[in-house]
């Protein structure tokens, strides 16, 4: 494959070939940046709860997403607040036959009980802050899923290592709470990380936008 466009604009690769045809470009992972938010782009209320924002069709796309990915990546905040599995689980609830390498970024310790310890699935806990680090540690993880909270996807835009964004925006309003992103470096509307539409698509309830960076974005 030779470096550059090997595919032109208007054609989507396929994930596998995608992450591939990324990592062989940049030398590092393809990373998907996917959260759950509300109209007003919340992501969790004021008391940092944040189940089931989105609705049960949306869920089961991530779940598929999850058992054809190589790698979940959450900040520490994430496991604290939620104590999640961050497994990839069929329909009938069971675990799929493909469980994507956990990976959990920050400093703090995990509780020896929480969840993404189990052995459901192997889990990689990265005591940095440093975003190459991270992909630097997964560099034989292609396909990367994002499922962080605002801080880590503060930090990740910041470093400009997001290649794609799949928001659910669902229904609901909470009028306060997080927002999705914190700390992404941007000070003035001329620094804002644009992004451009690839697909706009409903998903039960909800709203799935998928975007790519806008390499052309104003500079100012
Ligand atoms: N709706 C959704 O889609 C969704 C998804 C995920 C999370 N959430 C919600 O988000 C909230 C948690 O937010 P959060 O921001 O604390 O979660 P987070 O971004 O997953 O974790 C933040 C932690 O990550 C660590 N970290 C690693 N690299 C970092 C860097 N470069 N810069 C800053 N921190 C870095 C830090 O932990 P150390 O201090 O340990 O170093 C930091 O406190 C919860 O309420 C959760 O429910 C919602």
């Amino acid at each position: 494959v030779q470096r550059g466009r090997v595919l032109p604009r208007h054609v989507r690769a396929p994930g596998p070939l995608r992450a591939w045809l990324h990592r062989t470009r940049t030398g590092r992972p393809h990373v998907t940046w996917k959260y759950a938010a509300t109209l007003d782009g919340r992501i969790a209320a004021t008391d940092g709860t944040s189940r089931w924002i989105s609705g049960p069709e949306s869920r089961a796309i991530v779940h598929a997403d999850r058992a054809r990915l190589d790698a979940i990546v959450v900040g520490t905040g994430t496991v604290l607040a939620d104590d999640p599995w961050l497994t990839a689980r069929l329909p009938d609830g069971s675990l799929a036959p493909h469980q994507p390498l956990r990976v959990v970024v920050g400093t703090r310790d995990l509780p020896t009980r929480a969840r993404v310890l189990d052995d459901a699935a192997p889990t990689l806990v990265l005591r940095t802050h440093d975003v190459d680090e991270v992909l630097d540690a997964l560099t034989a993880h292609p396909d990367v899923l994002l499922e962080g909270g605002p801080r880590l996807a503060g930090a990740f835009l910041a470093a400009r290592r997001i290649d794609r964004i799949q928001a659910y925006i669902a229904p609901v309003l909470l009028g306060d709470g997080l927002s999705a992103v914190r700390d992404a470096g941007v000070h003035t509307i001329a620094e804002a990380i644009r992004f451009r539409r690839e697909r706009v698509e409903t998903v039960g309830a909800d709203v799935l936008i998928t975007l790519v960076p806008d390499r052309e974005q104003r500079s100012g």
